[in-house]
């Protein structure tokens, strides 16, 4: 456990962590410091000030003071009020008296805190200069309102790891002199540094996740969507969960009427999160608003339940809630139809090999520990598209903790490159998994397996390699007097460069990676200084030939090692559909499809034979990455069937509604005691979590054969991935994000090799199955692999690849 001190608050006793803010302490302890610029995870911007609080006698900023055992902090000393009054009457200088339009207001920190300071007057003043705004794609920024307090810089730069926004010159007057003397300090400081910078944004850098509009105190960079469409207290927030990824991250759906003359029908108008605590996909923030509008059509439902009756296998993907999987496997039982659903049926097996190596029924990580870890590695995952959340917390890791970390992955990828300097991007061989988990192994593992250890010995051999230092040598120069003319010997020490040959161990598995021994001396830099250890287990590794075997290696990292392993589940839901059904392998005969092409379909997206509510539609609860099950709520009412009401006519049951199930699955706790909010000590208070429980059947035989994918001539290696912010249909329908296409992405290298044009198509031909798609450029994207989406399942791109994510294709300009 963490060392834990003890200080005094406004003569509170509070027990904080070494280490700790001291703005954080006074949260976590129920106490009140006005703070603008801070958010929380992040650095400290130092912008505003507000924070002061004085230690001993002394003004601190809380929000960038660590304490101290046994400090006495004070929050109100008349000085401190005074800086902070005269703080609040500085950001009102020319702010425009527009709040009646403002979408900010209602929940704007500048109206909140000049309340509070009671700002009546105004005694500063400086002439203003045009500050034009800008539309910024799914954001609109007015410089007019920026207070420029530069939490949008840090939250896309700390937490984000897009670095797209920076301050830029405002190009005011210099402020009267006069002020420097005569205002208190610290706001006149404030004041000067304001005047001088407005925000500036590079746009390629923006991946659209929209959290710079979260952390906004103010109304100057909002939705495009959702400017001037609501005022904020009318509207009501709904908890919810994200439902396309595995974080599952808590969310809210803010809703209100749709319109003036009909309020009964409600709509989604935006969907907001807790920034302090929580990070949002821009997948959960902007793809929000295809609700189905179904009504009871009994004659679908009727042939919905006897289709179901008489299915053979029920296909369905992990986009889906834990109640809902329940009551397929019933009918199941039922019926005896086959379940379906490969991608859950995949990491079941992998976790489950994964299991027979640590002996426990889950993965000891939680993405709480990878921010906090100051070593990462992430393998087989295209972080950016296909785990945002845990691409946040590698990145805040990188930034918060000083800490460093490499990244294997065939497709180069600059967007990961660009976290920060201490982070290495290893375009790594295609299918080269197994490989660096051998090299975790060999560089971190203690009292491993003796199979293991003769195979890692028998990828060493002694190498060497000519290191030069700089020494310093004696050297002995005559030196003559120019005015006596007596030479004498001076003795000097100077610089001089040599070289030696030294012997070192070199590993094979690098040339199997893919890399070479400039590895080792990166990872021994790395290291220094380094003791919490992550490793992010990704995608590629669950759709890997060799999964098994992958999974076995990984639970020997968990089980040898000081790391911390996060299987990354692919899906929303995919580790509670794991958990809840018995799965089958492959589908035969008549098929019924939930929100998956079938022979006849239940779907949400009104595409199938029978609707079905989408989630912002649905109650239900998901197992999450950190093995966490957490409650979603229905935002908006469906009027049609649910899979319920099929279940309960074949069934010949009356379960009144689906979240009836919730009590009698996993935990058996009913859907209404579980809770969804944090609280000011950052604490999640989120469902309940699931306990890792022993397995009995221990098998560590791991194999040492590797697989490879190497491309004859004209051929290239296309890999089954998602635009950033695309996860399935909804995703791709929603209208903030449905730009997106499914189309071959490449990077612009590529693109010219092919000699291709942006409207360009090209024939990919690949496991037997020829489409033609358009070309999009993936300006992140580095090298000759290209990807091509799955996110809309009406076009069969999966079809281009057996049972993996990588592919060789001819690819041919048509
Ligand atoms: S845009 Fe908002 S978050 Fe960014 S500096 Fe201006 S006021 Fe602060
Ligand atoms: S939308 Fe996200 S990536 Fe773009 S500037 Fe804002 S925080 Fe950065
Ligand atoms: S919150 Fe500390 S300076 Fe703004």
């Amino acid at each position: 456990m963490d060392n834990m001190i003890n200080i005094t608050i406004d003569g509170k006793q509070c027990q904080a962590k070494e280490g700790e803010f001291i703005l954080n302490v006074a949260r976590a302890n129920d106490i009140f410091v006005p703070a603008i610029c801070y958010q929380t995870k992040c650095s400290p911007t130092l912008a505003c000030r507000l924070c002061l609080v004085e230690v001993d006698g002394k003004q601190v900023y809380s929000c960038n003071a660590k304490v101290k055992e046994g400090m006495e902090v004070t929050v109100n000393t008349p000085n401190i009020e005074k800086e902070r009054r005269a703080i609040m009457e500085v950001y009102d200088v020319n702010h425009p008296l527009q709040c009646g339009v403002c979408d900010q207001s209602g929940e704007c920190e500048l109206q909140n805190y000049s309340l509070y300071m009671k700002v009546d007057a105004q005694n500063y003043a400086v002439q203003d200069v045009d500050r034009p705004a800008s539309d910024w794609g799914v954001m609109k920024y007015d410089p007019g309102l920026c207070i420029v307090c530069e939490k949008c810089v840090t939250v896309c730069k700390d937490m984000i790891g897009s670095n797209a926004l920076g301050t830029v010159k405002r190009g005011a007057e210099a402020l009267d002199k006069d002020y420097k003397a005569n205002m208190p300090k610290d706001a006149y400081a404030m004041w000067n540094k304001l005047n001088k910078n407005l925000i500036g944004f590079e746009e390629e850098k923006c991946i659209d996740c929209g959290e710079c509009i979260a952390v906004c105190p103010v109304g100057a960079l909002v939705s495009t969507d959702f400017q001037y469409k609501s005022n904020a207290w009318e509207l009501t927030k709904i908890p919810a969960s994200n439902p396309y990824s595995s974080d599952c991250a808590l969310m809210y759906y803010d809703v209100k009427h749709n319109t003036i003359e009909k309020n009964t029908e409600k709509r989604i108008y935006r969907v907001t999160n807790d920034a302090h605590y929580v990070s949002l996909s821009g997948a959960a923030r902007f793809g929000f608003d295809y609700v189905n509008k179904a009504s009871k059509d009994e004659k679908a439902f009727s042939s919905a339940v006897e289709s179901l009756k008489n299915a053979d296998s029920i296909v369905f993907n992990s986009f889906i809630t834990n109640e809902e999987v329940a009551i397929l496997q019933n009918i199941k039982e039922k019926t005896g139809a086959k379940l379906i659903n490969i991608d859950a049926l995949k990491y079941k097996n992998f976790l489950e090999n994964y299991s027979s190596v640590t002996g426990k029924t889950f993965y000891n990580g939680t993405v709480n520990d990878v921010h906090n870890s100051n070593f990462l590695i992430s393998v087989g995952s295209f972080l950016k598209s296909d785990a945002p959340a845990v691409k946040y917390a590698f990145n805040n890791a990188l930034t918060m903790n000083k800490g460093a970390g490499l990244y294997f992955h065939p497709m180069g990828d600059t967007h990961i490159k660009g976290f920060s300097k201490n982070i290495e991007t290893i375009s790594s061989n295609v299918l080269s998994e197994e490989a660096v988990l051998y090299f975790v192994l060999d560089k971190f593992g203690k009292d491993l397996p003796a199979s293991v250890v003769e195979f890692l010995a028998s990828q060493n051999e002694t190498r060497t390699k000519t290191v030069t230092e700089t020494i310093k040598e004696k050297v002995v120069e005559t030196v003559t007097d120019e005015e006596t003319g007596e030479t004498k010997e001076v003795t000097k020490m100077v610089p001089k460069k040599v070289s030696t040959e030294v012997e070192y161990v070199y590993t094979k598995l690098l040339d199997a990676i893919g890399t070479d021994e400039s590895l080792l001396e990166i990872l021994e830099k790395y290291l220094e200084k380094k003791d919490t250890f992550s490793l992010i287990i990704g995608e590629d590794c669950i759709n890997h030939p060799n999964s098994e075997n992958i999974a076995k290696l990984a639970g020997m990292v968990e089980k040898y090692t000081q790391f911390k392993v996060l299987v990354v589940p692919t899906q929303t839901n995919t580790l509670g559909v794991s958990l809840l059904c018995d799965l089958d392998v492959i589908a035969s005969g008549k098929t019924v499809g939930y929100n998956m092409k079938a022979d006849f379909q239940l779907s949400a997206l009104g595409d199938g034979e029978l609707d079905m509510p989408v989630m912002s539609q649905q109650e239900g609860t998901f197992v999450n990455f950190n093995k966490t099950v957490v409650p979603t709520n229905a935002a908006i009412t469906y009027d049609g069937y649910t899979l319920n009401d099929i279940a309960n006519e074949i069934l010949d049951q009356k379960v009144s509604d689906t979240i009836d199930y919730t009590s009698m699955i996993l935990n058996k706790i009913p859907f209404d005691y579980l809770e969804n909010h944090y609280t000011n000590d950052m604490a999640e208070h989120r469902g309940y979590v699931l306990e890792s429980k022993e397995v009995s059947s221990l098998d560590e035989t791991v194999k040492s054969e590797f697989k490879t994918l190497k491309c004859e001539e004209n051929e290239y290696i296309i890999y089954s991935g998602n635009p950033i912010n695309q996860f399935n249909e909804f995703t791709a329908v929603s209208n903030q994000l449905k730009d997106d296409i499914v189309a071959l992405y490449l990077s612009q290298s590529l693109k010219e090799k092919l000699q291709l044009e942006d409207d360009s198509k090209v024939e990919i031909i690949s496991n037997g199955t020829t489409m033609t798609l358009e070309v999009r450029v993936d300006s992140d994207l580095e090298g000759d692999i290209s990807y091509v989406p799955t996110f809309d399942k009406n076009i069969d791109t999966k079809n281009l690849f057996d049972n993996c994510r990588y592919s060789k294709a001819n690819l041919r300009r048509v």
